[in-house]
């Protein structure tokens, strides 16, 4: 089965919810995936608004989708609307990837996926989070860093910073040093960690020493205007052996341009696109995800 074949009257849909949606680069991914796995399934995107978030997944679920994937506005919303939240979605506090599943005939619930002709009528929803470990596995294979030990520069403190900085001290990462423009939002994040992995170092403001990775989980630097996320007056980027920006578009940021002429090693958010998505598939589909078909795809969609 390859993507382009025709959509037939038994082939079964994934999606991605968003607002906006339009930028996104999940369908081209895991379309190209789909197809290398042979499956008759596809993957779409709707724009969705919040407040129409409980009806859009309602429509799915009585449509028989197998899944979907969650992106701004709609990860935290979600918590409250699913039957089931699995533990990395608790332990997380955030959905990206809804699963929706059937009981077989001993009572086991199953993915969808599983299910042949006949689907049962009830169907319950799970929440799972693979962005966190999406973070982990993209540092590990794009910078050689594992997050054990490992002395951290955290620029951002909003959802995607908040989730880089549990997970972080949840695999055993030494020191986070935690920047952010609304100063506020950082004593709440540093006792959120403290009381959940109190093995972890938590400073506020920037280190005056080494650090193994400053890592970019703000905004800016989608927007060629925008200013630098690190203020370069407090903090030399030669005291950091990587850079990493969660931002994939452009491939370059202004702040891995100046990571790199400052000697860093530097990656790009690609890589948690990709293995959120890939973890993602799995779990619907219960089959290892066809990683470099997913890349490439990624590639070609977002750089041409
Ligand atoms: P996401 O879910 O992508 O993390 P978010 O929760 O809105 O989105 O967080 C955006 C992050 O980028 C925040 O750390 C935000 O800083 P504030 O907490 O002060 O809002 C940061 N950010 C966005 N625009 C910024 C700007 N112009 N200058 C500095 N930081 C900015």
């Amino acid at each position: 089965m390859n993507s382009t074949d025709a959509i037939a009257a038994t082939t079964r849909f994934c999606a991605v919810f968003g607002q906006p949606v339009r930028h996104s680069a999940s369908p081209a991914m895991h379309n190209a995936a789909l197809a290398a796995l042979g499956l008759d399934w596809r993957y779409l995107a709707f724009e969705v608004p919040p407040a129409q978030l409980r009806e859009a997944i309602e429509g799915c679920r009585a449509m028989r989708f197998l899944g979907l994937n969650l992106t701004v506005p709609h990860k935290l919303l979600a918590l409250d609307l699913m039957d089931e939240l699995d533990f990395t979605a608790r332990e997380w506090g955030a959905v990206n990837t809804v699963r929706f599943e059937a009981q077989n005939e001993s009572g086991e619930w199953l993915p969808l996926g599983r299910f042949g002709a006949v689907i049962p009528d009830r169907i319950r929803t799970v929440g799972f989070n693979t962005d966190a470990d999406a973070i982990l596995r993209s540092l590990e294979d794009d910078l050689g860093l594992r997050a054990s030990g490992l002395r951290v520069v955290l620029l951002g403190a909003g959802g995607a910073g908040r989730v880089a900085a549990l997970r972080l001290a949840s695999a055993g990462a030494a020191e986070l040093h935690l920047v952010n423009r609304t100063e506020s939002k950082l004593g709440p994040l540093r006792e959120e960690i403290a009381r959940r992995f109190p093995a972890t170092q938590v400073f506020l403001g920037y280190p005056s020493g080494k650090v193994d990775l400053v890592l970019n989980a703000t905004s800016l630097g989608l927007k060629a205007s925008d200013s630098l996320p690190v203020d370069l007056a407090r903090f030399d980027l030669q005291q950091a052996g990587a850079a990493y920006d969660m931002i994939y578009r452009p491939a370059e940021t202004p702040f891995l341009a100046e990571a790199r002429r400052r000697g860093c090693r530097t990656a790009n958010g690609l890589g948690m696109l990709l293995y959120q998505g890939a973890r993602a598939l799995e779990l619907w589909s219960g089959r290892p995800a066809p990683i470099e078909a997913m890349h490439m795809a990624l590639k070609q969609q977002i750089y041409g």
